[in-house]
């Protein structure tokens, strides 16, 4: 197959910053994606409601207006035309859809305003410590549990970066554990609660979600999908290979692209792209987080390609996460064609650069 048009897909996790780094990645999602799960670890941390809808203000103020084309030309297939005619109009249809970030403070009021607002459409829930600006997090899940409670009774999703943060613990083993001692007795404690157990990265977490019922279900990343622990090491060290949570053995790398290729509605596409300069990625101690957005469905056409399951691919990118969150599935379609196309070594970053995932290599699907 070089050619497959799939309807228009969805990011369910994505970080964009904000300011003028935000307006750097932002059209790199908003050209592919039709909605994106905003995450909320800005500094200071998207808490309330009122941050939220400034947030996503900030987010619509920065969609890109400039005209690209004008008109369309013979040949265009729906989904050009439908670009140029939102260039025309001077937007591009994206819809940021945002989360809030949980505290040990979070009360039953702030989870009944964010249901009742309509565009705040989950909870996160970062461990403190375990990640990029995440020292404002959850010190201990029994101090949600008014919180946690009142999103089970409104059906908010919680969407969980599953990781202990014990320094004890082996950070390739941090996912793993946290299954045991804090998703399995939360699942007991809400079993109705909605969770989205996030970026997925080993086998036990794949099989945990796979056997768990239908209010659990997981998001995947084009880079744990692609990539084992050897790529952050091949001929020297790799800054740009390191995220959280850190790429894995090549057997949990083959158990994630069985789950997302299977066909199961409880994983779908969540890139995490989390953009950092270059200069906070080649450092004596670099940043967490690559940058994927700008190949952000092409990357996951190879995965499923190489699986021999392209036919997969549209429900994992455009039906599973919209069906999991209650929302509409979209409408309108993209094309992807078999086409190489080189990755730039570097993409502007506000006033620094960044350096994106296959930066100086190829990569084999192109969105037309
Ligand atoms: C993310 C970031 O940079 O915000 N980093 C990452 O490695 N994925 C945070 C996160 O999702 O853990
Ligand atoms: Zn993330």
């Amino acid at each position: 197959m070089h050619k497959i048009t799939i309807t228009r897909p969805d990011d369910w996790h994505l970080h964009l910053r904000d300011g003028e780094a935000l307006k750097a990645v932002l059209p790199d999602t908003a050209h592919r994606f039709a909605r994106a799960i905003v995450m909320p670890n800005l500094r200071p941390p998207v808490t309330t409601i009122a941050l939220a809808a400034e947030y996503r203000q900030r987010i619509l103020d920065a969609l890109p207006t400039a005209t690209v084309r004008t008109e369309p030309v013979e040949g265009d297939d729906l989904s050009t035309l439908r670009q140029a005619q939102c260039e025309r109009s001077g937007e591009l249809n994206f819809e940021p859809l945002m989360t809030l970030y949980l505290t040990d403070n979070t009360s039953i009021k702030d989870v009944e305003e964010a249901k009742a607002s309509g565009f705040v459409k989950a909870f996160k829930l970062y461990p403190a410590g375990a990640t990029t600006n995440s020292d404002s997090g959850v010190t201990s899940l029994d101090k949600c549990a008014a919180a946690l409670s009142a999103m089970e009774k409104l059906g908010m999703p919680l969407l969980v970066h599953a990781e202990v943060t014990d320094a004890d613990v082996d950070v390739f083993d941090r996912e793993k554990v946290f299954i045991d001692r804090h998703m399995k007795p939360l699942l007991v404690k809400y079993p109705a609660l909605k969770v989205v157990f996030e970026h997925i990265t080993t086998k036990d977490a794949a099989e945990f979600v796979a056997s768990a019922p239908a209010n659990v279900a997981a998001t995947i990343t084009p880079h744990h999908l692609l990539m084992n622990r050897n790529a952050m090491f091949t001929g020297g060290i790799r800054p740009h290979h390191y995220c959280l949570p850190i790429l894995k053995r090549e057997e949990h790398r083959v158990a994630l692209v069985k789950v997302a290729t299977s066909g199961s509605p409880k994983f779908f596409l969540g890139t995490d792209s989390a953009p950092h300069a270059k200069s906070a990625k080649e450092s004596a101690c670099g940043c967490a987080g690559m940058y994927s957005a700008h190949a952000g469905i092409e990357l996951y056409a190879e995965v499923f390609e190489t699986a021999n399951a392209l036919h997969k691919l549209e429900g994992f990118a455009s039906f599973y996460g919209a069906d999991f969150y209650g929302l509409p599935r979209n409408t309108d379609q993209i094309t992807l064609v078999k086409e190489v196309w080189s990755v730039p070594a570097e993409i502007a970053f506000a006033d620094e650069v960044l350096v994106p995932l296959r930066a100086g290599q190829t990569v084999a699907w192109k969105i037309v």
